[in-house]
């Protein structure tokens, strides 16, 4: 089944979103999107969104904590753009009908979190992800150029590949003419023609044994865009949130946002002793790199299996109001913060790098996009800025928007493409080898690609990873394709593209730390 349409936007976060009610009035639009409308890492975000909005702040400040948290490799170009439109794409989002909470003198209550020198974030309680959501869709479930297709699965980008041309990464012009989605309630493969396509699919979070990512963070929209010959870059920054509750038993881990150390909470060890001190004189607010292996440092030193977030000292009521969230869920486990100290743990939590894209999104493949997680603008260089992400995807999403609905009444449609070829046997795979897999993945890369890296143990993963590529590329050969096989597909992809590109970066920095390169 063949469908056309003007912008296919596949993923239904805050990047995907945002793109799709800035080009709604420009052409026909198309949201897939693998779960609910309403499933992302976007409807988790705790702390907020980062700008400049108080008169003792000032672009210089916010430019110059991006840079430094991310290592000083972030692009500056990049990083000056999008700290001076922030506050012109917040007031989008307010006028869309965001609230974000006020002082009772009715300015904005801004919070601060790691490496910012600055209270310059603008936050819901402790679900500015969820109300963000909330606002957004409403607008795009009642705009009448936008289609919404839930419960649909990108598998494959379409490009030159899919009529037989030879398409190796050097080859140039590279086009993208839409996206192969499988209808989820039947598994039917649709061919979606698109003049242009934003891929806004997020993180892979899944990757690791402990995130805080929901489950649809398998990075498929970047292994999509590697197997079409994209350029992806920075995959080796993956970001470990210092503080995601000490649970076991849950996946994903619950997060225990870092505003709550930017009200004052403090790291200590079990025993009670603070260590932040030891390790950055910001303490408990250095940026998160540093916050994050200090802990994995204390829990080795001592065998501990969690470190303490003491908020036991907060006054009562601030700490009910700002964080109701948070509260209601450690109560829910009999455990009251205010009296007693929260079991917390560092957790993969975000892809610094991704697609690479330019300063309007666009990828090095024609007619193709990408925003938020999955794509690497340059912002965050080697370490995300706490709260930069959701910004950084509101912000591509404008300038994507801004050039592509210029171009959309000049691209044709192509015409010569082909569905889906499902030809040779194919039977249904067992599931167990795909749950299996899934877990010697992400054992390969807790214990080997983590927080403290090395030589050894990056050659090891890429050996043991190279035994499950090929055991799953079998696998789909021969198998009916499914979701999980394909998530599987693209959670090794990524895999892979972290790993080569850790072994590749011979030096220690921000989020990419190897014991063989101590500077
Ligand atoms: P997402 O919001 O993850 O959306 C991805 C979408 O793509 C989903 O709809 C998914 O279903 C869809 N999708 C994926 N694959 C496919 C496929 N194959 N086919 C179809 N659809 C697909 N950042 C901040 O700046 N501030 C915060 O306070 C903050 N708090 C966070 C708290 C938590 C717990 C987490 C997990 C992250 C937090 N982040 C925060 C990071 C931030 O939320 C994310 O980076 C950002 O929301 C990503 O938005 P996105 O639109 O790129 O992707
Ligand atoms: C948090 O609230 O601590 C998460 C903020 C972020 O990931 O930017």
């Amino acid at each position: 089944m063949q469908k056309k349409i003007d912008f296919l936007i596949i993923g239904s976060g805050l990047a995907g979103l945002s793109y799709a009610l800035k080009v709604a009035d420009y052409g026909k639009v198309c949201i897939i999107s693998k779960s609910n409308l309403d499933e992302s890492n976007t409807r988790y975000a705790q702390g907020g969104i980062a700008s400049v909005t108080s008169e003792y702040d000032s672009y210089q400040k916010h430019i110059e904590d991006t840079l430094i948290a991310g290592g000083n490799i972030s692009n500056k170009e990049v990083v000056e753009m999008v700290v001076s439109t922030a506050p012109a794409r917040i007031k989008e989002l307010i006028d869309l009908g965001t609230n974000f909470d006020k002082l009772p003198n009715g300015k904005y209550d801004l919070a601060k979190e790691g490496g910012h020198s600055e209270h310059r974030i603008l936050h819901h309680k402790d679900i500015t992800g969820q109300e963000l959501i909330r606002s957004l869709i409403e607008r795009v479930r009642t705009h009448k150029n936008i289609e919404i297709k839930e419960h649909f699965f990108a598998v494959d980008l379409i490009t030159q590949h899919h009529f037989g041309k030879i398409v190796t990464r050097n080859t140039k012009n590279i086009e993208c003419f839409g996206a192969y989605a499988m209808d989820m309630k039947n598994n039917n493969i649709e061919t979606i023609i698109s003049k242009i396509t934003y891929i806004a699919t997020g993180g892979i979070g899944n990757i690791y044994n402990v995130t805080t990512n929901p489950p649809i963070a398998t990075g498929d929209g970047i292994a999509m865009a590697y197997r079409a010959k994209a350029k992806i870059n920075n995959m080796e920054f993956v970001q470990f949130h210092p503080t995601a509750l000490y649970n076991p038993k849950e996946r994903p881990s619950f997060l225990i946002t870092e505003a709550m150390r930017g009200f004052g909470a403090i790291l200590k060890t079990k025993d009670g002793v603070e260590f932040m001190k030891k390790y950055d004189k910001r303490e408990s607010l250095a940026p998160r790199d540093i916050v994050a292996r200090s802990i994995d440092t204390e829990m080795k030193l001592t065998g501990d299996e969690y470190v303490h977030l003491d908020a036991t000292s907060l006054n009562f009521s601030e700490l009910l109001n700002h964080f109701p969230n948070i509260y209601k869920k450690c109560m829910d486990l009999d455990l009251d913060i205010a009296k007693k100290p929260i079991p917390v743990v560092p957790a993969a939590h975000y892809l610094c790098g991704g697609i690479n894209v330019n300063l309007s999104g666009q990828t090095t493949i024609k007619n193709l996009y990408a925003g938020g997680e999955s794509a690497s603008t340059g912002l965050h260089g080697a370490n995300r800025l706490a709260s930069n992400s959701l910004l950084e995807a509101v912000v591509f999403a404008h300038n994507s928007a801004e050039e592509t609905k210029k171009l959309i009444d000049s691209i044709k449609f192509n015409d010569k493409i082909k569905d889906w070829n499902d030809e040779g046997t194919k039977l249904p795979e067992e599931m167990i080898l795909i749950t299996q897999e899934y877990k010697e993945l992400e054992q390969i890369m807790t214990n080997y690609v983590g927080i403290v890296r090395s030589n050894i143990r990056l050659k090891r993963a890429l050996k043991r990873l190279e035994i499950l590529f090929q055991e799953t590329e079998d696998l789909y050969n021969k198998s009916v394709l499914s979701p999980d096989l394909c998530e599987l597909r693209n959670s090794i992809n990524v895999a892979f593209l972290v790993i080569k590109m850790a072994m590749k970066r011979k030096e220690s920095i921000g989020l990419h730390f190897n014991i063989d390169y101590m500077n």
